[in-house]
């Protein structure tokens, strides 16, 4: 059977830090607040020149050197945003172009902060049908593009980055590296509860994001928790068998109360809220990639990835690594 086997990760932040001392000068807030309510303590914010496609393509390419591959190595590239450089066309093929990749095919994906955990999913699906042999899969947002600086129920919450891993398909067992589960979900009932005011088809402005925290926050431990035990259970896996939680990083307080729901301790959960803030579908990756770099995240780790996000969207990847 073929099998989606993670090659290497890499990952790429902006230039300039906003701590929330300076978010302080911008809107009536304060560290105090924005730590207690969120555990973030600062967030990387694109300056000029830096886009999604320049984050994203700087990922991938750390990524491709973490593999020991080449750009004309990939045949794949999904790219999960939703804060694309253009209307169309899409962000993955802009990436491609900048790699000099001509061949294969390329998409972008939208489930905003599920989105890295879908894109994983349908590159997953290409490998295991032989539709494709290598895959970058990139998670790259500019939040602060989209945020009303004006509004500090959301503006202190966002920022910008980017992440990626390359899979590659391999023949193996069940027993083997490679991606074992994927369990996505949707509920469109609940689009009014985190969106973007605006859009080419409705207004013709980019819009900002609102979001009704309060209600998100009171959904996401229970949808993210179901999922996830949804998942182990499909793959008789417990709890205690997980070496890595990778969460979508949103907010400290429901990466502890789910880790706490699921039984999985917090010295297993990867936790880059603090620093970069959410960054959308670009925050697993990014945690994916900070925990590789630093040697917890290694070969043979099952690795449990979860994210919920505007739509409402959410869903779960285990992976061996
Ligand atoms: N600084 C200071 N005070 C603030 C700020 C701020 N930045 N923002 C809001 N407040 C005030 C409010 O005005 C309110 O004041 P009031 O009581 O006088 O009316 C008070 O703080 C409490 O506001 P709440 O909204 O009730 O605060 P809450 O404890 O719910 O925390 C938060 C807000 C952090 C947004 C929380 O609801 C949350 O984390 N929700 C989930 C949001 C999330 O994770 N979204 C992303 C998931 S999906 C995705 O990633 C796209």
């Amino acid at each position: 059977m073929f099998r989606s086997v993670v090659r290497g990760t890499g990952s790429a932040l902006p230039r300039q830090v906003v701590t929330n001392q300076d978010l302080e000068t911008r809107v009536e807030t304060s560290d105090e607040w924005i730590q207690q309510r969120t555990g973030i303590k600062q967030r990387y914010i694109a300056g000029e020149g830096e886009t999604t496609v320049s984050l994203g393509e700087a990922a991938a390419r750390k990524a491709l050197e973490a593999a020991g591959l080449v750009p004309d190595d990939i045949d794949l590239v999904i790219l999960a945003t939703a804060t694309p450089d253009n209307t169309f066309p899409a962000s993955s093929t802009q990436v491609q172009r900048r790699l000099g990749i001509t061949k294969g095919f390329a998409f972008d994906v939208q489930a905003v902060c599920s989105g890295f955990v879908y894109a994983m999913t349908t590159a997953d699906l290409y490998l295991k049908a032989g539709m494709a042999r290598r895959a970058l899969v990139i998670g790259a947002e500019t939040f602060s593009r989209i945020v009303d600086w004006s509004d500090r129920t959301t503006c202190v919450l966002f920022g910008d980055g980017a992440g990626a891993v390359v899979l590659e398909r391999e023949e193996g067992e069940a027993s083997d590296p490679g991606v074992l589960i994927a369990r996505l979900r949707a509920d469109g009932s609940h689009g009014d509860k985190l969106f973007v005011d605006g859009g080419p088809s409705s207004t013709g402005t980019i819009g900002h994001l609102r979001m009704e925290g309060r209600e998100v926050f009171k959904h996401a431990v229970g949808m993210i928790t179901d999922v996830v035990e949804d998942s182990l259970q499909a793959l008789s896996l417990s709890a205690a068998e997980i070496d890595w939680f990778v969460p979508h990083q949103a907010n400290r307080r429901i990466i502890e109360a789910s880790a706490k729901k699921l039984g999985i301790p917090i010295e297993k959960v990867v936790i880059t809220v603090d620093r970069h803030g959410n960054t959308s579908a670009a925050s697993i990756p990014l945690a994916i990639d900070v925990a590789v770099r630093d040697g917890r995240i290694s070969t043979g780790d099952i690795v449990l990835l979860e994210a919920m996000g505007g739509g409402f969207t959410w869903g779960a990847v285990v992976v061996r690594w």
